[in-house]
């Protein structure tokens, strides 16, 4: 059976914007933020503390964070890839924080410049120094379902840096089909190999659209007993060191699967629609969301 309801995690202004080329405006940023809050959205993740000569579109991380009106329903957590990053989101005022490994050795040493087991040091850093402060944080793991550079990753893999960014206290771990290559089976096998080790309900799915699989996945994952998911207004986002990845699944979609399933999510559709259909306008493009472009035809 399916859960009776889901908590979605919007990440379209850290994930989603993360790769833009074009500058945009911090204002702009602040705005998508308050606007997903007024949709329902009651976790939204803001910015990240990352390096702004590898992410520049993430350099106004302070900036962002300090403009945030925030809603006493709505957590904003960020993005902390190491210690440098922490206190920096401690600075801003941050209350939760999300610390990232992944499954590929070659991945992580594209993405953070370290292995595996060294990024698993600096989240563990990362998480001894937030426990201290009281301040929750969730762990990600990539390439979940494949790697752009070493292809095939094992669920054993996954299952491992689970666990481990589990046991050091991360409250919930996100699994990252970082470029979309998942298919529902290959999924739920994932999923159960990782469930082995850390409970279902402190598992979150991460799905990029790229190969088209993203909402196929959330559903597979449903079925598995996942009750947790990130998603991105407007479908919005991909990773810079992913090459030719697109966005994560869109928020619209996700919310329109789970109104078909009788699963509460507390989302207005219809404020998300006009949230995804104003980024998409500054960003100048389509919402690649299918559920928002068929709304609009109506
Ligand atoms: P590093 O290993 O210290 O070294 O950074 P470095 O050579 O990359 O850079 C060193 C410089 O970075 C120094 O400055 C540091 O001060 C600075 P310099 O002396 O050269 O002027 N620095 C920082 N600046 C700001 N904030 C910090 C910070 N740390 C060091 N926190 C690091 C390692 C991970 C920080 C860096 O490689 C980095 O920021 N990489 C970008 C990682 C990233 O943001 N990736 C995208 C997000 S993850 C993702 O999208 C996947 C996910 O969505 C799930 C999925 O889909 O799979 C979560
Ligand atoms: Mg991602």
């Amino acid at each position: 059976t399916l859960p009776s309801k889901v908590r979605l995690v919007e990440v379209g202004p850290r994930d989603g914007l993360q790769n833009e080329k074009q500058v945009i405006s911090t204002e702009i940023k602040v705005e998508l933020i308050h606007r997903l809050a007024s949709a329902g959205l009651r976790t939204i993740e803001a910015t990240a503390f990352v390096s702004p000569k590898w992410v520049p579109q993430m350099a106004d991380a302070a900036a962002v964070f300090s403009a945030i009106q925030p809603l006493p329903t709505v957590t904003y957590p960020v993005l902390t890839p190491n210690r440098q990053g922490f206190d920096a989101a401690m600075a801003a005022g941050a209350k939760e924080v999300s610390v990232f490994s992944a499954a590929s050795e070659t991945f992580s040493r594209k993405n953070t410049h370290c292995s595996m087991s060294e990024s698993l040091e600096r989240c563990r850093s990362v998480a001894e120094a937030a426990k201290a402060e009281h301040i929750k944080v969730r762990g990600y793991v990539s390439c979940v379902l494949g790697c752009p550079y070493e292809g095939e990753i094992t669920p054993l893999a996954v299952a491992e840096v689970a666990r481990a960014l589990f046991d050091m206290g991360c409250y919930e771990v996100s699994l990252g089909d970082t470029i979309g290559t998942g298919t529902p089976e290959k999924t739920k096998a994932m999923l159960e190999a990782v469930a082995r080790w850390v409970p279902l309900k402190k598992l979150a799915g991460h799905f990029h659209d790229t190969w088209g699989m993203a909402i196929a996945n959330v559903y597979a994952s449903l079925q598995t007993g996942v009750s947790v998911f990130d998603s991105s207004v407007a479908g919005l986002g991909g990773c810079p060191y992913a090459p030719g990845a697109l966005g994560n699944v869109a928020t619209e979609d996700v919310v329109w699967l789970l109104q078909g399933c009788g699963i509460e999510c507390d989302v207005s559709l219809e404020a998300l629609v006009n949230t995804a259909e104003w980024i998409s306008r500054e960003l100048g493009r389509e919402p690649s969301s299918r559920v928002t472009r068929a709304l609009r035809a109506r």
